[in-house]
């Protein structure tokens, strides 16, 4: 038996993960989709039995907005939920824009403001699970800011895993490139979540990532909308959330003339649930692809199926650090290429990583302690020093007025603002 619990299974993107486990996990006897969104699940939950039915898939997909039931006995929790929806989302990528920081819901002031409304949200979800779930449950975060989600998780003594699909976007990427299957490409992914670089992609213990760049460097370049100097300096391939550090002013230039993204969302997924009400609809349509969260069904039955077999196959995984990065504490959480078994993700042996990317490693990692410490704890001085300490916000000033403007727009979800 396998069941799998989603919390957050109202979402939108849930038809991806769906897909994924209908074409790929036929272990899967029970899909749980749970979230407190009764008209979500409405739609999304009848098109997810539509999906699994059209594969053939013999496991069955309920879906309730009661939390306990839905996490009774699960094998795996997934957790993929977003507090404040996206009017929420809006918030986090425009306050900042004020002072001249970039707006984001995962990076600088929105990305702090995402994470207090959410870390304790997620911590509740999983000690319920601690309760409920089957006694060796795995805990998958997808729950946005990974790093620091994952970070509360681990620290409260969960088995979690947090999960991207930044990595696994770039193995099909570069597979596709090299014209080879993508389960041969090994990345050496490196980071923090939203903070990483592939440093190297090995195909048959090869590094086929200096040739790859150099037949496909403008490419590479436009489609993360950052100057071809910039990869061929770093010798590495930036995730394109390092645009909001290399291109940070350029980025908020751009932001104050802009549609937000949650915008662009919130108008995709209106459209999205309009298509999933149709009952004779059983595939993801390909409105789906313009979500960001391309793969990362696949992210997720491999990760799942590898702690489950014990194949010790590499994906990329929120664990952590433990001496892996030796400039940063034992107890940071780090995004990088690990091998996965029963026990867990464990990073697997890599170069010593330069004082390019070291330095906003450890910048970027002191600011996640500290906002974990602000989300759990709460308190002003609490996310003033989460401000002070972010390398795109850094100054008194601006952290006092961001501070504040984060504490006014999102008091409705702060139990303690
Ligand atoms: C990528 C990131 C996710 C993020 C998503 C946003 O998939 O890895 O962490 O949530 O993009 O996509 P959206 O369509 O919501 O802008
Ligand atoms: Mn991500």
């Amino acid at each position: 038996r396998m069941k799998i619990a989603v919390v957050g299974g109202g979402s939108t993107y849930t038809p991806e993960l769906v897909d994924g486990f209908a074409r790929l996990f036929p272990d899967v006897t029970e899909l749980a989709l749970v979230d407190p969104a009764r008209d979500r699940l409405d739609v999304v939950g009848p098109f997810a039995q539509r999906i699994f039915g059209a594969y053939g898939h013999q496991g069955r997909v309920t879906y309730t907005e009661d939390l306990d039931a839905g996490l009774a006995d699960a094998s795996v929790v997934v957790i993929q939920l977003r507090i404040g929806g996206q009017q929420a989302r809006i918030s986090d990528e425009t306050f900042p824009l004020e002072c001249g920081c970039v707006g984001q819901e995962t990076t600088g002031a929105g990305g702090l403001a995402k994470a207090l409304r959410t870390v304790p949200v997620v911590l509740d979800v999983a000690e319920r699970a601690r309760r409920l779930s089957a006694p060796d449950a795995w805990i998958i975060d997808f729950t946005n800011p990974v790093g620091i989600v994952t970070r509360a998780l681990l620290d409260a003594g969960h088995r979690a895993i947090g999960l991207c699909n930044v990595a696994i976007g770039f193995q099909r990427r570069f597979a596709a490139m090299l014209d080879v299957d993508p389960a041969s490409v090994i990345l050496d992914h490196v980071g923090l979540n939203h903070l990483t670089w592939e440093r190297a992609a090995y195909v048959s213990d090869v590094d086929r990532l200096p040739e790859l760049m150099g037949a496909h460097l403008k490419e590479l370049a436009d489609h993360l909308d950052m100057p071809v100097d910039v990869l061929s300096t770093l010798g590495s391939v930036p995730s394109y959330y390092l645009r909001y550090f290399y291109c940070h002013d350029e980025v908020v230039r751009q932001e104050r003339g802009q549609q937000t993204r949650g915008q662009k969302v919130a108008e995709i997924e209106a459209e999205l649930l309009r298509m999933y009400a149709d009952p004779n609809l059983s595939t993801k349509p390909e409105l789906l692809g313009q979500r960001g969260g391309a793969f990362y069904s696949e992210a997720a039955v491999g990760l799942i199926a590898s702690l489950r077999s014990d194949d010790g196959t590499v994906h990329s995984a929120n664990v952590r650090n433990r001496g892996h990065l030796p400039f940063l504490s034992d107890d940071a959480v780090i995004e990088v290429s690990s091998r996965v078994g029963r026990d867990g993700a464990v990073p697997i042996p890599t170069a010593p990583v330069g004082p390019l990317m070291s330095g906003l490693i450890a910048h970027v990692s002191a600011y996640e302690e500290l906002a974990v410490a602000a989300a759990v704890h709460g308190g002003r001085s609490r996310v003033y020093q989460a401000m002070l300490a972010h390398p795109l916000i850094g100054q008194h000033e601006k952290a006092e007025v961001l501070t504040d403007r984060l504490l006014a727009v999102n008091a409705a979800h702060l139990a303690w603002a």
